[in-house]
């Protein structure tokens, strides 16, 4: 590990800052292995006071695994980079076009594009500009969310699966073509184990992806909703989150498949710019409900 790397925990739920290295240049090997050990440990990492052109933010992310492509964004949205692999999280309007997504509304608690079979394994958002107020981002723990869960609940749960809605994005906006979902047993969008294995730490972790349009398969919809929002209850609770207030030159790191994540929103008069990656990750599985076990134990 390199002389100055080091690891400083939030003190909350999860999350770690991480000291000493300039992610614009290349990283040794050792010095990686210590920050991906302290990934699995703390779920969010947080880098300050990083100056990355794109080309750097996506070779950091690439150490991680494949880079996923930008999701789809909403109708109008004019792409401001020049990477496939780079997606602009902007309210900032050019010439009558947001030049990337989400605007400034609140974003509701999520897993990224869990509608997808394979969703990603990882997010890393990288702040260019920042609102002088709001438009922080909230983690969630979801190793602990399912540890802390009442037994009956976890039990209830261990073996379901849930619709992952493809229709909407993290801030209520249509993706692509989809239709309106009325009912959500006809959403659109993966189907994922509640409780999954996570492949590279082999811990359980409660995966929902989002509460809009959710459906547990199988259950009758009154059912799914009185469970769906006891789960949603628990998992969100103040002492299992953590809150970044972005700084210019922030990159966080969070793994996709044991968090979620929301933000608050923002004054649409002020400007917020983010350029984040993705980094691709395996179908989820569940070792109860797959026949071979994730990793092995
Ligand atoms: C995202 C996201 C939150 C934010 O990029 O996936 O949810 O704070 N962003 O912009
Ligand atoms: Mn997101």
């Amino acid at each position: 590990m390199s002389a100055t790397l080091s690891i400083r925990p939030s003190g909350r739920a999860l999350a770690a800052d991480v000291e000493g290295v300039d992610l614009s240049r290349p990283l040794d090997a050792a010095t990686f292995e210590s920050i991906r050990r302290a990934w699995h440990e703390h779920l969010v990492l947080r880098f300050r006071g990083q100056r990355l052109s794109d080309p750097d933010l996506e070779r950091f992310s690439a150490m991680f695994g494949r880079l996923d492509r930008a999701p789809t964004y909403s109708k109008g949205v004019r792409v401001d980079v020049h990477s496939d692999f780079v997606t602009v999280i902007s309210n900032v309007v050019v010439d009558g076009k947001p030049i990337g997504d989400l605007g400034n509304a609140e974003s509701l608690w999520h897993t990224d594009m869990s509608y997808n079979d394979a969703p990603p394994m990882a997010s890393a958002l990288y702040s260019l500009e920042i609102p002088p107020t709001g438009g922080a981002t909230g983690f969630c723990n979801m190793y602990l969310a399912l540890e802390t869960m009442p037994a009956p609940l976890r039990e209830r749960i261990a073996t379901l699966r849930c619709v992952h809605d493809a229709s909407t994005n993290s801030v209520g906006g249509r993706r692509g073509d989809y239709a309106e979902v009325t009912d959500p047993r006809q959403a659109p969008g993966a189907r994922h184990p509640m409780v999954v294995t996570h492949p590279e730490t082999g811990r359980d972790a409660l995966f929902l992806g989002r509460r809009r349009n959710a459906w547990i398969v199988g259950l009758e919809l009154a059912e799914s909703e009185r469970l769906l929002d006891e789960v949603w209850a628990h998992c969100t609770k103040p002492e299992l989150c953590w809150y970044q207030d972005w700084r210019v030159g922030d990159l966080i790191l969070w793994d996709n498949r044991c968090t979620m994540h929301r933000r608050d929103e923002f004054d649409p008069t002020t400007r917020r710019i983010m350029h984040r990656t993705q980094i691709a990750g395996a179908a989820p599985r569940s070792r109860l409900l797959d026949p071979t076990p994730a990793v092995a134990a």
